[in-house]
């Protein structure tokens, strides 16, 4: 008897990219996420392109990729709904609440999901937690707020790091810079989002509380597991 060997998380990927096809709408345009598994749903996407009006795209990077493809992408201000809104999550907990950001797209992405009447989270089962926290918290600031804001997390017991990319503060698509939280418990999360989206030079949160997921794709060794929120 052979045994196969378990799926890499990349196939994870791809498998669930594949999988959140189901739910784009033809003929209408779909919210696009960011990220390693988005890009998997992008690709796939890509085949089905004549079926759909376009997309609304959540960062630069996946802008690009979906024009590579030949998908055409409308500017979010240009649409007034959106079915469908496909994103991958960095941590998602039972109830569909995530923590988002690891790409530093948080900000457009919750733009993007907030038009959309369905958040498909497509994801791979390392992402699956039972309290959001263990993942460094993205947040996306103003820049001259940067060391006010990481005081404000070292009072409550996080540790706030500026993202660096090359060795400098990595600028995000909005030209804001990221801190990512360690050490953080976030056992409410809606009230977590509330609250630290009104410290000044907070741009957004990266917990998806409010924006949650109202479905999950989960890639799992058993297959494709959806669960729904
Ligand atoms: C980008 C995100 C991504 O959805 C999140 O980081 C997951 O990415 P990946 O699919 O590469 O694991 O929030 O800002």
């Amino acid at each position: 008897m052979t045994t196969s060997a378990p799926l890499t998380q990349d196939e994870l990927k791809t498998l669930v990219g594949q999988a959140a096809l189901q739910y784009v709408v033809p003929g209408e345009i779909v919210g696009v996420g960011t990220g390693s598994t988005v890009n998997k749903f992008i690709d796939a996407l890509a085949t089905i392109k004549d079926q759909i009006k376009g997309a609304v795209s959540s960062s630069v990077a996946s802008t690009e990729r979906l024009k590579a493809l030949g998908i055409t992408v409308y500017d979010a201000n240009a649409v007034e709904s959106l079915a469908v809104y496909i994103d991958g999550a960095d941590e998602i907990d039972g109830k569909g609440y995530m923590v988002k950001g690891g790409g530093a797209a948080l900000t457009r992405e919750k733009i993007v999901a907030a038009l959309a009447g369905r958040f498909v989270c497509i994801a791979d089962e390392s992402k699956l937690v039972p309290v959001l926290g263990q993942f460094p918290l993205p947040v996306e600031v103003i820049p001259m707020a940067a060391a006010h804001i990481a005081r404000r997390f070292a009072a409550e017991g996080g540790q706030a790091q500026l993202r660096l990319r090359d060795g400098q503060p990595l600028v995000t698509d909005n030209g804001q810079h990221i801190l990512d939280v360690k050490g953080l418990a976030i056992a409410d999360p809606l009230a977590f989002e509330s609250r630290v989206n009104q410290w000044p030079g907070v741009v957004t949160v990266g917990v998806f509380a409010h924006q949650k997921a109202s479905v999950c794709l989960l890639g799992t060794a058993q297959g494709v597991k959806t669960i729904t929120y």
